[in-house]
């Protein structure tokens, strides 16, 4: 299968502004203890003797802080020269270039995942999809977090001016109805208030799902 346009795109845009990228997304994550607020939570909740997966990993530090945890994490992107930064700068997770819509994995090998950020570059039609793929990628039973800049409740997902990617700010209840339809109910969810949120004023939600058993 040919790879979709919009992840083209992506990869090529997140490759042109690696270092800048990098250094923004780092800084923010070290800044910001609430973006980290349930990273800890997914640790102990992810399913032992399982690799854990942070899709959408960009230049590794929120796959690196899960390392640190005691998780063996795989930090799969689109950018190869992210990955390059990653693997130079994090030796702990393995970096591997990858679509989160198509895991290079068997059926239920890990023991979590992690979308921070990132599902954010996914088409709302082609969410369905992408998280079938994640259960199928999954063992039974195993968590998996997504963060995203969310859409206003009753309205539809919709594009946003992101300043690298395409991307779209999800409503939660759209992302809520594809994640049960492909078997991942929610267990929790934080909502940052849109005052942390410095430069849109957005909520940003961490929404935390477990894959049937
Ligand atoms: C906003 S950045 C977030 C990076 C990192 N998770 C963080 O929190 O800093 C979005 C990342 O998702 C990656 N990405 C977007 N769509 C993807 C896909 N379909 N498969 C894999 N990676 C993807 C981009 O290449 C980019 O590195």
């Amino acid at each position: 299968m040919s790879t979709p346009a919009h992840e083209n795109t992506t990869g090529t845009a997140y490759d042109l502004q690696a270092q800048r990228y990098a250094h923004f997304a780092d800084h923010h994550y070290t800044h910001h203890p609430l973006h980290r607020a349930l990273i800890p939570t997914l640790a102990e909740l992810a399913l032992p003797d399982h690799p854990v997966a942070d899709l959408g990993c960009g230049p590794g530090h929120v796959a690196a802080h899960l390392h640190t945890l005691g998780l063996a994490v795989l930090g799969l992107d689109l950018s190869a020269n992210l990955l390059t930064h990653a693997r130079r700068t994090h030796p702990g997770p393995t970096f591997v270039r990858a679509s989160m819509a198509r895991l290079p994995l068997a059926p239920r090998t890990l023991g979590a995942i992690l979308a921070h950020y990132s599902l954010i570059h996914t088409p709302p039609e082609q969410v369905q999809d992408t998280f079938t793929e994640w259960a199928r990628a999954l063992a039974p039973n195993a968590p998996a977090l997504i963060c995203f800049q969310t859409q206003e409740p009753g309205q539809a997902s919709q594009p946003f001016d992101h300043d690298l990617a395409p991307a779209h700010r999800h409503s939660t209840p759209h992302l809520l109805k594809a994640a049960g339809a492909a078997g991942l109910t929610e267990t929790a969810r934080l909502e940052l208030a849109p005052s942390q949120d410095t430069r849109r004023g957005w909520v940003q939600t961490h929404l935390l799902l477990q894959r049937s058993p």
